[in-house]
């Protein structure tokens, strides 16, 4: 009830927010103005930023869509991100660490478990568990990580990243997320959300060509965390990649969808400098599918993986993952993360 009626708060202030931010649909201050999820791009003729707005509140994008070789690494600003398969994904985490998933959501850059995408690379041992789960309107990975390894404040709950945001520049702004998964080759992934925080992950890419990928990927739950929102079976300490059932939209009840067709891996096996196995996608069989070979180290391109490795990337030298926690059956919903995260909301921005 307390909920219910708070979150009624929530969205009207976030409405209100909106309507009075100048660049808003209808503000008038910026005729100019569009969201960053109508905004449209093939994988491979990105601009050098996506969002090019200047003198707006929360100022201007902090890195670019344009990545290659050059700016992969430890210092990499990148913002275009991928999720493709269980050994090929990127999460949203800051660019230098000190501050929190709310304080700092707009400016999250991609974190990827490979090279070759021209961005930051999740260092070894910092995953200690993943499920990716394809069904048929999205892919998903779940997991378990270290977050000090990604920049992430100690214990911070965390919080949620989508293309949507309060002004309608996304969080971060300007980034953008691509996936292999749906159809063989990179397609844009127009609806999609990221919840970071309490050493968990999940993140959900919903199949742009599905009539329901907004509500698959519903945005509006930006405090219920990844039980709520992506409800799944990723247990610490295992690594699989399945096909699944949908779930049901978040908002509309929490279930665990029946998955299929698991295969398990070593993390050794699929990440990191021994990592050299391919998952394939669950499924793939059943659609039409021309797999793009798995990135390595060097790209000449936005996101093209090649077959030449150079010395560039930054993995870390760490420990093959250690098995940290218990072996929780699901992600639940911290009690802390909703505090943390509403704490954000006042504190800093409305995000929804
Ligand atoms: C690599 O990416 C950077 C940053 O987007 C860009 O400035 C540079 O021109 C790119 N280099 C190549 C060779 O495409």
């Amino acid at each position: 009830m307390a909920r219910l009626s708070f979150l009624a708060a929530l969205v009207s202030l976030s409405v209100s927010y909106v309507a009075a931010a100048p660049q808003g649909p209808g503000g008038g201050g910026n005729a100019g103005f569009v969201p960053l999820v109508d905004k449209k791009f093939t994988w491979d003729k990105l601009p050098y930023r996506i969002d090019t707005d200047v003198g707006l509140p929360r100022g201007e994008q902090v890195g670019y869509n344009q990545c290659n070789a050059t700016t992969e690494g430890p210092t990499s600003l990148c913002q275009t991100s991928f999720i493709n398969s269980l050994d090929d994904f990127c999460l949203w985490a800051p660019p230098s660490p000190g501050k929190t998933v709310g304080e700092i959501e707009g400016e999250m850059i991609a974190w990827c478990t490979q090279p070759g995408h021209g961005t930051r690379v999740i260092p070894d041992g910092a995953l200690t568990g993943v499920q990716f789960v394809k069904s048929p309107d999205y892919v998903q990975v779940v997991g378990f990580i270290d977050q000090t390894k990604i920049n992430m404040v100690a214990g911070d709950a965390g919080g949620e990243m989508d293309p949507h945001g309060a002004d309608l520049r996304g969080n971060p702004m300007g980034g953008i997320i691509f996936s292999n998964a749906f159809t063989g080759t990179y397609v844009q992934v127009v609806e999609w959300h990221n919840f970071m925080g309490g050493n968990q992950f999940c993140l959900k890419a919903c199949d742009p060509r599905g009539a329901n990928d907004a509500k698959f990927c519903q945005h509006i739950y930006d405090t219920q965390g990844c039980g709520f929102n992506a409800p799944s079976n990723a247990r610490d300490t295992v690594f699989e990649s399945c096909a699944s059932d949908d779930q049901p939209f978040p908002g509309e009840g929490v279930a665990v969808p029946a998955s299929s067709l698991c295969s398990t891996f070593a993390s050794t096996d699929i990440y990191g400098p021994t990592g050299t196995v391919q998952v394939p996608i669950p499924g793939a069989s059943t659609i039409s599918f021309s797999p793009i070979p798995k990135p390595t180290k060097s790209t000449s391109t936005t996101a093209a993986p090649t077959s030449t490795a150079s010395t560039s990337g930054s993995s870390s030298g760490a420990s093959t993952p250690s098995a940290t926690g218990s072996n929780a059956a699901q992600l639940g919903i911290a009690p802390s993360f909703a505090v943390s995260a509403l704490a954000a909301i006042f504190g800093i921005t409305l995000y929804v």
